[in-house]
């Protein structure tokens, strides 16, 4: 038995995340707006025969949007949503990060329109993917690029 079976019961309905990268766990949560409201387990660095160690979610009683799926991917690369019903994967989702990304991420730049005091309630964020590996994002409005530890740096936790 791997890992992270030996430390967690199975779920009856709700999601498993798996694959996720060591560290990024916790991340994922609090973007998620996942707390105490909820039952669910964090097990980190496990073993895994894909990724060597990785982080593992399990969650009651809660499924993913779409959006906040690509959410979880745009943080930790590659990840596989499990959706659990009556005690089963009833679906697998195997998600990258998202070609774009309202929201969520603040552009790093501090004279970019969204982060205009006068500007922002009306101008989302919006960035764009340039490249999958590495991972770089442009800015849709101003053009600059961030890198994957920019874009974990400048995260905005969206609750739900
Ligand atoms: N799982 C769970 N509760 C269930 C069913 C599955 O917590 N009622 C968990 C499993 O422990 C596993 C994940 O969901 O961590 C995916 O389950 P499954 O697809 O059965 O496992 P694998 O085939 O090993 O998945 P993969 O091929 O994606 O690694
Ligand atoms: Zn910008």
């Amino acid at each position: 038995m791997k890992d992270g079976e030996l430390l967690v019961r199975k779920i009856n309905e709700g999601v498993v995340i798996d694959h996720i990268r060591v560290g990024r766990g916790k991340i994922i949560l609090s973007m998620l707006g996942v707390d105490e409201k909820y039952r669910f387990v964090l097990v980190s660095n496990v073993e895994s025969r894909k990724l060597g160690r990785k982080d593992l979610i399990k969650v009651e009683g809660w499924f993913p949007k779409k959006e906040e799926m690509e959410i979880i991917a745009l943080v930790s690369g590659e990840v596989t949503i499990n959706i659990v019903k009556n005690n089963e994967v009833v679906e697998k989702f195997k998600v990258s990060p998202p070609s774009r990304v309202e929201g969520f991420v603040k552009c790093r730049n501090p004279r970019c329109i969204t982060n205009d005091e006068r500007e922002k309630e009306f101008v989302k964020p919006l960035l764009e993917k340039v490249s999958g590996s590495p991972l770089i994002y442009s800015c849709h409005y101003c053009d600059v690029r961030m890198d994957e530890s920019e874009i974990l740096r400048n995260l905005t936790v969206s609750g739900r």
